[in-house]
């Protein structure tokens, strides 16, 4: 039996852009059929690796393009709400990457039109996808362990020192750690957490002159029902969270040495950002490096950092291949990532999340007003940093009940032999 595909445009085919292409590559419900971008040699590399595809020098080009069924977001910050409406308008579905948008009215307006035009849209790409995050959920929510009592969630990171291009470096722009990292983490403790945020207390810091944004943030999340919740993000790269882990190393993208010539050339003013990011962009000299690397590598806390949830009788954490559960018994480690799902194919989540809504009409969970709660989180932590004080959220949506109903996860021998 032949499979309905999904016929996928990008728009914007940067950094972004490559990591999600690597991810569509293969799979048989998704086609990508056409590419936009500002870059013309950009559009010829994406052409070089899609011939098929349509490429198109403006999003509103490709949105007029009939042969697309579904548009995938991945252009600056900034234009994320012009583009998911304009896709809206011409009838397209839409996963927009992560910030959903740089304000709660533009968020509210795309929202708006995905419902006007009877269309679905998905706010994506956030490591709250994973399989060892949704697993996690699963034996939460089986109530196995008792009630939900902490989040934790830290990340040291070298966001701050890769490649990046101006509006990246401007907040008013969606720039800096909360807009660009915090949809990670609060992504991933409100789907833990059931998705009711209540208040937020936050600070955040900048402190590298070089890169006038702010760098990390320290938050304090309560959620409705009293569940307290920090999360933590260090995008300066002194140290980095790989190394907490026995097999880990100190390389994040970049190891200590690379992280210390990257300072100084930032310092001294010498360092080629441009031709840096170009070269992990689509057909760039290091592309393959980043993003085609299928290799069985461990899990090691990267972006969204180390997560730990703790239960009356457990505590929850990500393990190389999974979830390792700390119980009366000891510690389990459930391997919960089958092999084919390695490297950048682990990115399917929301392809498929769009496309069983789209084509088998199941129910979308991330839609737009989960990624505005998630964005109203965001903006809280910058927000309250700047007022100092606590600030009361309102856009706040609960997890659906059926969300992964189908997932199954591999229980501790203990749970799954019901002895307690
Ligand atoms: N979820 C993730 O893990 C992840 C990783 C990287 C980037 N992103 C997201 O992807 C987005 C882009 O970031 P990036 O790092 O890829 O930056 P980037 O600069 O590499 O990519 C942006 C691309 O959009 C193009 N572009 C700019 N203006 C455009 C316009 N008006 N119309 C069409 N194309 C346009 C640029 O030429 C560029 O190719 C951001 O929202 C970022 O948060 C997400």
């Amino acid at each position: 039996m032949s499979v309905r595909r999904l016929r996928i445009g990008m728009i914007g085919i940067g950094v972004g852009g490559a990591e999600i292409l690597r991810a569509m590559d293969g799979m048989e419900t998704i086609e990508v059929v056409a590419g936009a971008d500002l870059v013309p040699e950009t559009l010829r590399r994406f052409n070089e690796r899609f011939p098929e595809a349509r490429t198109y020098l403006s999003a509103e080009e490709l949105c007029r393009d009939d042969n697309v069924d579904a548009v995938w977001v991945s252009s600056p910050n900034r234009f994320h709400a012009e583009h998911t409406i304009m896709a809206a308008n011409h009838g397209k579905h839409i996963v927009v990457e992560k910030p959903m948008a740089i304000s709660l009215a533009e968020a509210g307006a795309m929202v708006e039109a995905a419902e006007k035009n009877g269309v679905k849209l998905l706010a994506g790409h956030t490591r709250a996808f994973t399989t060892p995050i949704r697993a996690m959920r699963k034996i939460i929510q089986s109530g196995y362990y008792g009630q939900l009592r902490a989040l934790n969630i830290w990340s040291y990171s070298d966001w701050m020192l890769r490649p990046r291009t101006a509006d990246e470096l401007d907040i008013n722009q969606g720039g800096g750690i909360p807009y660009r990292q915090g949809p990670h983490q609060v992504d991933t403790v409100r789907l833990l957490g059931g998705g009711l945020v209540r208040s937020i207390r936050a600070q955040t810091g900048d402190w590298m002159k070089e890169r006038s944004i702010p760098g990390y943030y320290s938050a304090f999340l309560e959620f409705e029902n009293g569940l307290p919740a920090t999360i933590v993000h260090n995008g300066y790269g002194y140290f980095v969270g790989a190394e907490l882990v026995p097999w880990g190393s100190d390389k994040h993208i970049y190891t200590a040495q690379q992280r210390g010539d990257i300072r100084r050339q930032l310092r001294a003013g010498t360092r080629d950002e441009t031709t840096d990011k170009q070269s992990i962009r689509i057909g760039g000299s290091r592309e393959k490096e980043y993003f085609y690397d299928e290799s069985k590598n461990p899990w090691v806390p990267e972006d969204m950092g180390f997560a730990i949830a703790s239960l009356d009788r457990a505590d929850l954490r990500q393990s190389q291949f999974g979830v390792f559960v700390h119980d009366d018994d000891g510690k389990h480690d459930l391997d919960v990532v089958p092999d084919h799902e390695m490297g950048m194919v682990q990115r399917r989540a929301e392809l498929e999340e769009l496309y069983a809504s789209v084509v088998h009409g199941t129910p979308l969970w991330h839609d737009g007003r989960w990624g505005m709660a998630t964005l109203e989180v965001c903006l809280a932590i910058i927000e309250s940093a700047k007022q100092r004080r606590e600030i009361m959220l309102q856009h706040q949506m609960p997890v659906r009940d059926d969300y992964d109903a189908d997932m199954a996860v591999p229980l501790p021998v203990t749970m799954a032999g019901g002895k307690h």
